[in-house]
């Protein structure tokens, strides 16, 4: 996770919107191209950002206000706020609401350098506003040259009206959602909230085998706030990533060593929410990779920054400057399975690329949280696809 190679004073082409040939620049090709100078910035691969919830309808700042005044987050879910707020505000609004709220999100996310992500329904909790949810993630893989993809979480909370029969929406999940979902191939992965107060290991077990059978791999919200037992059910599962982990022991960190499964660490949700941060050292230690994502959304990070990420992976994780920058490129490229077209520089990859101001180190960019730090975001090696919108 420590090895990032690197060329100092290096050229790159780009030819059709993907990387044609980089090296040392006393090889640089003298014809033939349209010159732009790095002005001794940095050439890096775009973030990419494996776990988002950007596809809601409102934000939730009076939330954040009670939990100021004390509240916790799962007062606030008991009593119909949380998860089920944002559902109730989502199911108002028209899918073309939806995906302009959206797509506004996007490309503010974009113009931060997420150039791949990865986004989850769940802000539904009924099949119509599952599918309308999952529709919307379709139509920004369409406006955007960039990849993304989408995740099933129906199994995000239970809505009010099955409170006391968890068993009447597993069904719902499970006879309407997934078929539906799979004959319109509307998502690429299907996630569970497997947490106490959500979502059971047993009842996780259960969507993620129904899952299965329409070929949908597995990802899980798991150790957020307690050892929920979904780490388990996920690795029974050859589950794609387990997500959050603030809550990991030693025991489940040899656990994942066995299995094939990445854990995906969200310390911007961490910082939010007041809660440990994952045991990121440790795992690297161990000899586990990790990737590391925003988990943006309206409740617990609601803010898509990746630069954020990297500072507090850095700051407060210790993971060095360089393992958090292949935790957010290299490693959620793998874990996306889109390796070999963005999240390294290598030829025949997207010019998906992101340029620097001119900063002596990598380091400046965690260092100096948030600072601005990008001069240039290259979308298929277009250097003007964000400039034509108000992105800030
Ligand atoms: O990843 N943990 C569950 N889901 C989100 C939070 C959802 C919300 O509060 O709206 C998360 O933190
Ligand atoms: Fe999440």
């Amino acid at each position: 996770m420590n090895q990032l190679p690197f060329i100092t004073d290096a050229f790159l082409t780009i030819v059709d919107g993907k990387i044609h040939a980089f090296g040392p620049n006393h090889e640089a090709p003298l014809d033939g191209y349209e010159m732009m100078d790095a002005n001794q910035g940095y050439v890096m691969p775009g973030l990419i950002d494996a776990h988002t919830h950007l596809v809601f309808a409102e934000w939730r700042n009076r939330e954040f206000e009670d939990r100021i005044r004390g509240l916790s987050y799962q007062e606030i879910a008991a009593r119909g706020g949380g998860i089920l707020n944002s559902a109730a505000k989502l199911n108002q609004l028209s899918e073309d609401e939806l995906f302009d709220r959206s797509f506004i999100r996007l490309k503010q996310a974009m113009a931060r350098g997420t150039l791949a992500l990865e986004i989850k329904s769940g802000y539904g909790l009924s099949t119509e506003s599952e599918l309308k949810i999952l529709r919307v993630i379709h139509r920004l893989k369409s406006v955007v040259p960039i990849p993304i993809k989408s995740t099933f979480l129906g199994a995000h909370s239970f809505p009010m009206k099955y409170r006391e029969n968890h068993d009447g929406y597993l069904r719902e999940i499970i006879e309407e959602m997934l078929p539906r979902i799979a004959s319109e191939q509307l998502a690429d992965f299907c996630d569970v909230f497997c947490e106490k107060g959500f979502y059971s290991p047993e009842e996780t077990d259960r969507i993620l085998t129904a899952a299965a059978q329409y070929g949908l791999k597995a990802r899980v919200h798991t150790n957020q706030f307690t050892h929920s037992g979904g780490l388990e059910i996920a690795l029974k599962h050859g589950s794609i990533s387990v997500d959050h982990l603030e809550v990991l022991n030693d025991d489940e960190i040899q656990l994942l060593k066995k299995g094939t499964t990445h854990p995906v660490l969200l310390p911007f949700a961490a910082f939010f929410m007041n809660l440990e941060y994952p045991p990121a050292r440790k795992m690297i230690d161990s000899g586990l990779g990790v990737v590391l994502a925003s988990d943006f959304n309206p409740g617990t990070s609601p803010n898509a920054d990746l630069a954020w990420v990297w500072g507090l992976a850095c700051n407060q994780m210790k993971m060095t400057p360089i393992e958090a920058l292949n935790a957010l490129t290299i490693n959620p490229a793998i874990n996306l399975g889109i390796d070999g077209q963005t999240g390294t520089i290598a030829i025949g990859n997207d010019a998906h690329l992101l340029l620097t101001k001119p900063i002596p180190d990598l380091s400046f960019i965690p260092y100096q949280y948030g600072n601005s730090w990008l001069s240039k975001i290259f979308v298929r090696g277009n250097p003007d696809f964000l400039d034509s919108d108000n992105l800030n």
